[in-house]
């Protein structure tokens, strides 16, 4: 596949707007809180990326990689964490950033899994949902956009873990 193949669909001036958007309503619902943003890699790290500099709150920015390996093809919704947290959440106010919420068996998995290590709070913020996919469903806080049911790829987004790079979020034609 080449850059060419694909789609724009949601361009980055359009991205920018809405990140914009919810760095505001962020900001006013984390004022008195002690916000712990985390992001999910790999791709959430552009979304992470432009989503804590529309803050005008302070936070504390780590990281979990998560291989879903395997849970494309079943419905187990297992998850290897691959990479954890490099600090504690205890009594802090989580909010997971993600790149997109499909079936939201990685979602539930990990909200389980950071339940158990006791944060104040657990909030969820994905750039894209897709609706129409749902496996379980999953609390989500805050939404970029609902998209239907394409393949997405770019700002993070990866197919065979390239096009991440690409500055908007594109579908293969
Ligand atoms: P879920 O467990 O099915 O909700 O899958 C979530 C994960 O699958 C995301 O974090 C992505 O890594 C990946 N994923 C789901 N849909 C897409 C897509 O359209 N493009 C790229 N990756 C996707
Ligand atoms: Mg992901």
């Amino acid at each position: 596949m080449k850059r060419s193949d694909l789609d724009v669909l949601i361009d980055a001036a359009t991205l920018q707007k809405r990140i914009a958007e919810l760095g505001v309503e962020i900001s006013r619902d984390y004022a008195d809180r002690d916000l712990a943003l985390i992001g999910i890699l790999k791709g959430s790290f552009v979304f992470l990326s432009d989503l804590s500099r529309a803050l005008s709150v302070e936070c504390t920015i780590d990281f979990l990689g998560l291989s879903s390996y395997g849970h494309r093809t079943t419905t187990s919704g297992v998850v290897q964490i691959t990479s954890d947290l490099t600090a504690p959440i205890e009594g802090r106010d989580v909010l997971v950033v993600e790149d997109i919420i499909d079936t939201g068996l990685t979602m539930r998995y990990l909200l389980e899994n950071l339940a158990t290590r006791k944060p104040r709070s657990i909030k969820v913020c994905t750039l894209l949902h897709k609706p129409a996919r749902t496996q379980v469903a999953v609390p989500i806080d805050y939404t970029g956009f609902t998209i239907e049911d394409h393949f997405v790829i770019g700002y993070g987004l990866d197919y065979a873990d390239r096009f991440r790079n690409v500055p908007y979020i594109g579908r293969k034609r």
